[in-house]
């Protein structure tokens, strides 16, 4: 027996984490292709705190009647599965969903999304750890696809926010692809962004052949690309204009369950990262996003219902 109904994290006003509560809605059965995933744990991320802090809604992005859902990425456990779905009752799965114009979202007990846009946490894998996963690493694989190959003129790359949850993906990720990277960071994160087998910086210095923004710091960060180089933003609603030959480009990330194993795969190895900075109960949401917005947080902050 399931029960009746399921508790999430809402905003009907938006105006920061003060106006943060949460409802009661009834369970909802997962349609073809869905599953019902039953939440353990679900990162806070910055763009959470837009939605609660009404960004989304002033954008004209968001048109719900009474509330708006919070939340993107989740990890927990398949609790019912609709029609073709092969995944078992009970599998452990990860994954992040998209979009601002929703009553829905993964700080809640249950969520219905689509069986192709998760991953199987690996075992071994904690799920608070695996929640800090989806939707950092998505971004920052699709950010590097964007970036593409580095040629032989071109493999100096700088990433912004080196430390942060999708700078860090980037940082590995570019490797792949031939970038020489230097991660820019605060001076206190040094250890951390050599870790990740990059050189360092505390600023942005200039002359770059591309410049991953994963710090959001736009206009100055395309400023430090030289001419006919490449930047590619994390800021989709700013994205910046072209300027002295330079190829523009800004990320969406979009769920993508394989994509997303593969990068699970890489965590376990210790490739990749996955920062746990604290656990807060669902109930106690609005102090959590409270902590996150205060900033200086290293690792994501896990809501656990
Ligand atoms: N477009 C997409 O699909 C997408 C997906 C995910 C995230 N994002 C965006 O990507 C950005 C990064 O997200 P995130 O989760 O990685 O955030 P995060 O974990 O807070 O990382 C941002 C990092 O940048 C650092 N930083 C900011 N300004 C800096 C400066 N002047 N010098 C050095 N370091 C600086 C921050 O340090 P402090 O904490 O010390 O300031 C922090 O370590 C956000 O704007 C987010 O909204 C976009």
């Amino acid at each position: 027996m399931h029960q009746m109904t399921s508790r999430r994290a809402v905003v009907r006003v938006p105006s920061g984490p003060q106006s943060i509560e949460t409802v009661d809605v009834p369970v909802a059965e997962p349609g073809p292709a869905e599953i019902r995933v039953k939440i353990a744990a679900a990162a806070i991320n910055p763009v959470d705190l837009g939605v609660a802090g009404g960004v989304f809604h002033q954008l004209g992005l968001v048109h719900q009647p009474d509330y708006t859902g919070l939340g993107w990425d989740f990890a927990g456990t398949v609790d019912a599965a609709g029609p073709g779905v092969e995944l078992q009752v009970g599998t452990r799965v990860a994954g992040f969903i998209d979009g601002f114009d929703r009553d829905h979202g993964s700080h809640a007990e249950h969520l219905l999304v689509s069986a192709a846009n998760v991953a199987v946490v690996p075992d071994g894998m904690d799920l608070v750890e695996a929640a800090t996963v989806p939707l950092n690493a998505t971004a920052a694989a699709q950010l590097v696809d964007l970036l593409g190959e580095a040629s032989s003129k071109a493999r100096r790359l700088l990433v912004t926010g080196a430390a942060g949850a999708v700078g860090a993906h980037v940082a590995v990720l570019a490797q792949d692809r031939g970038w020489q990277v230097t991660g820019m960071a605060r001076a206190a994160d040094e250890p951390f962004v050599r870790g990740l087998g990059v050189d360092f910086a505390t600023d942005l210095g200039q002359d770059w052949d591309a410049v991953a923004d994963a710090g959001a710091l736009q206009e100055h960060a395309l400023r430090a690309v030289r001419d006919g180089g490449r930047f590619v933003g994390v800021q989709p609603a700013s994205r910046l204009p072209e300027e002295r030959g330079i190829a523009v480009e800004v990320v969406f990330a979009h769920p993508d369950g394989a994509l997303l194993a593969r990068l699970l795969a890489r965590v376990t190895t210790g490739e990749l990262p996955a920062r746990v900075h604290a656990v807060a109960p669902l109930d106690e949401a609005a102090g959590a996003y409270q902590a996150m917005a205060k900033g200086g947080v290293r690792g994501r902050i896990v809501l656990v219902p």
